[in-house]
């Protein structure tokens, strides 16, 4: 929408930001990809022979993305799906078997965002812990098996799930001790883990520790192909073969067979190439560059504890906020809005850094917080006047 004084709007302008190829973007996962970016990608992957046909989602490149998976976490097999909603509930219904208990975190996306599509499609029922907090302890986790099974009735635990890093905890992680010990009190119980690990590439760039570690510890790990890879959508769930061969039959049944589906395989094939490098590079990037910009009057940027690539931009009273992310647009940066799930604003990192220097960033996030009109460089070196 454009306003009356023939300036787009901020939402048009973040919108453009968005598509833009030069934009450094501190929202949101991964790099925006957009219709041009899909089609251009596209162009150089038939070009370079890279994608081979599927029959309903089996063979061809989708065959070649899962092998690709497969391998990288260490399982014997992997399985395209459609959506990291079906992974999650098709992974714990198939380890629940004829128990009906699933224990995971009250802040996971299976909790809240997935449609108790466990308790409406499968009769599961799904034991939420660690209230309002990024993750369960061991010992809660103790309690919770135990209260499970020393009750009037029995109601044991089919699986135990484990989301890292948490999406509504602004990308905080299970810290590597805690993950090894919760894992290895679900095995002494013969207990079946699950992961969603929607962003364990990231997760494993963020933390250092090997993906194949981290998958190691869990009977199943499920991966999204859109938020870092760039495929418009997809996940691919990896596991033991006969889990995941099996898996086929129930992926048909509930309409996720799709045709043709290598398109997006393809996609993900590609953006999963050198991802370790170019993410290792950005947060490395994004390190010193908070450390920049904790220097500059009236901003701070804080590291969680246990975070991932999103880190909290603090900022003075006297600076407006919205009128900060604003002028943030005229040197091509987006920041994500405040919204209710966070009390201050969210910097999310992703290999958009990559686009400018550190030094350009931090002028600008210096220029955007002081009173003096911006005076953005171009990427000549000539200054122009804000948009
Ligand atoms: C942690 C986590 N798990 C699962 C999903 C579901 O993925 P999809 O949108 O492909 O269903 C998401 C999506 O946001 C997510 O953040």
């Amino acid at each position: 929408m454009i306003i009356k004084s023939g300036k787009p709007d901020s939402a048009s302008r973040k919108a453009e930001l968005m598509r833009s190829p030069g934009a450094v973007i501190f929202a949101g996962d991964g790099e925006p990809q957009s219709p041009q970016m899909i089609v251009d990608r596209l162009g150089t992957l038939l070009r370079a022979d890279q994608l081979q046909p599927d029959s309903y989602a089996l063979g061809g490149t989708v065959g070649a993305l899962e092998d690709r998976v497969a391998r990288e976490l260490g399982k014997e097999a992997a399985i395209w799906l459609p959506t990291g909603t079906l992974a999650n509930h098709l992974a714990l219904r198939s380890h629940c078997g004829t128990r009906s208990r699933i224990i995971l975190q009250e802040q996971s996306h299976i909790y809240h965002d997935e449609g108790d599509a466990l308790a409406k499609l499968s009769g599961l029922n799904a034991i939420p812990l660690a209230n309002g907090r990024p993750h369960f302890t061991t010992d809660e986790l103790r309690t919770a098996l135990e209260q499970a099974v020393s009750g009037r009735v029995l109601n044991p635990v089919g699986a135990v799930s484990i989301e890292s890093p948490v999406r509504r905890q602004a990308g905080q992680v299970v810290p590597w001790d805690e993950m090894r010990s919760i894992t290895s009190l679900c095995r002494d119980e013969g207990i079946p883990v699950h992961l969603d690990g929607a962003r364990l590439y990231m997760m494993s760039a963020a933390t250092g520790v090997d993906i194949g570690d981290y998958s190691e510890l869990f009977d199943s790990v499920y991966i999204s192909m859109y938020k870092y890879f760039g495929a418009p959508f997809g996940g691919v769930l990896a596991g033991r073969r006969e889990f995941i061969d099996d898996m086929f039959h129930d992926r048909r049944m509930f309409g996720g067979g799709l045709s043709s589906a290598y398109l997006v395989a393809g996609l993900a094939l590609d953006g999963m190439h050198g991802f370790a490098d170019r993410y290792g590079e950005a947060f490395a990037r994004a390190e010193a560059l908070f450390e920049s910009i904790n220097e500059l009057p009236g901003l701070g940027v804080r590291k969680f504890e246990n975070g991932s690539n999103i880190y909290e931009l603090l900022l003075d009273s006297e600076i407006d906020a919205g009128r900060f992310v604003e002028r943030l647009f005229d040197f091509d940066i987006v920041l994500p809005a405040l919204n209710d799930d966070w009390p201050v604003h969210l910097l999310h990192v992703n290999a958009t850094v990559l686009r400018k220097s550190n030094e350009e960033i931090a002028r600008a996030f210096s220029a955007a917080a002081g009173s003096s009109q911006p005076t953005p460089a171009t990427p000549g070196g000539q200054e122009h006047a804000p948009r």
